[in-house]
């Protein structure tokens, strides 16, 4: 049973591929391990052994290659090539931002069609690192976010961990829960009664206008994830199961996915919302 609001549990946790899912990343990056110094060694058992990956418990300022270390802080995925790739839900200028945020200065506000204080399922398909699914979390709505890549999954919930222990972010934690999984097969499994007021969807992008090089961490994100081509499918998916509406982030300047016309377009400066209705 899919329950809204609640940790992640791992009901329905597949086995961990062995492999990482991108193979190209693999012949980029060479093996994966987690690294941990004195942190919390259990807690990095449970990541190796979650994603079963090996698990080198040493000095990590010293390790290199593509890893994924716990310090005290955090579980960061760190390369030679790029600063860390983490989710932070507790990070000063998330948070300054989330003190001023509402449907006038957040346009998913809008687009997902919530409204403070009135009750919103809302399952996010793309989950990433998480911002856009804390976000709308944060203002109330009882979140289920899927992710897929099982690394992307672990930094998104250890994120999630450490918001549940702090006091002021704990009530948005509470109403967020992380599923691994693939968001196609997830939604073509859910119960009448499971199924969400509103999917998001936000897949990668191949970005092959930018012309400024993307950040070294955001390029590193997408070389390990690569390019979501099935994204179109993942849209059929959303549309034949949300309540009342389909919201899919995009480039400002993207073909719409799989060429389907929204009923409604918020077009912002890099970033445009096409929401389809599916209220029937
Ligand atoms: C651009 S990122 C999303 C960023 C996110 N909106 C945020 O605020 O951090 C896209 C993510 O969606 C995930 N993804 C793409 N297709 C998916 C699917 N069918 N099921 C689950 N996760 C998927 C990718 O692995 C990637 O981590």
């Amino acid at each position: 049973m899919l329950r809204y609001g609640q940790p992640w549990v791992g009901k329905r946790r597949a086995a961990l591929p062995t492999r990482l899912p991108n193979p190209r990343q693999e012949v980029a990056a060479g093996p994966l391990c987690v690294a941990c110094d004195s942190a919390d060694p259990r807690l990095a058992l449970a990541v190796a052994q979650r994603l079963r990956l090996p698990l080198e418990v040493a000095d990590v300022a010293s390790a290199s290659g593509l890893r994924l270390v716990l310090s005290a802080e955090r579980l960061e995925l760190r390369a030679d090539t790029h600063g860390p790739v983490y989710a932070d839900f507790a990070d000063a200028a998330l948070r300054r931002r989330l003190q001023r945020a509402g449907p006038r200065s957040e346009p998913l506000v809008r687009a997902a069609g919530l409204r403070i204080g009135t009750p919103l399922r809302l399952l996010d398909a793309t989950a990433g690192l998480g911002r856009d699914a804390w976000l709308l979390a944060w203002l109330g709505a009882d979140v289920i976010a899927v992710e897929r890549h099982p690394i992307i999954a672990a930094l998104l919930d250890d994120a999630l961990r450490r918001a549940r222990s702090l006091p002021e972010l704990a009530p948005a934690a509470a109403r967020l829960a992380l599923r691994e999984d693939d968001a196609a097969r997830l939604l073509g499994s859910l119960l009448p009664d499971e199924r969400p007021d509103v999917v998001l969807l936000d897949p990668m992008y191949p970005d092959a206008r930018r012309r400024a090089a993307p950040r070294k961490e955001l390029a590193a994100l997408r070389h390990l994830i690569g390019d979501d081509a099935d994204a179109p499918a993942l849209l059929l998916a959303a549309l034949a199961v949300a309540r009342r509406r389909v919201v899919v982030k995009r480039p400002a300047h993207a073909p719409l996915l799989g060429g389907r016309p929204p009923h409604h377009r918020l077009p912002g400066a890099s970033t445009r919302f096409d929401v389809y209705l599916t209220e029937r």
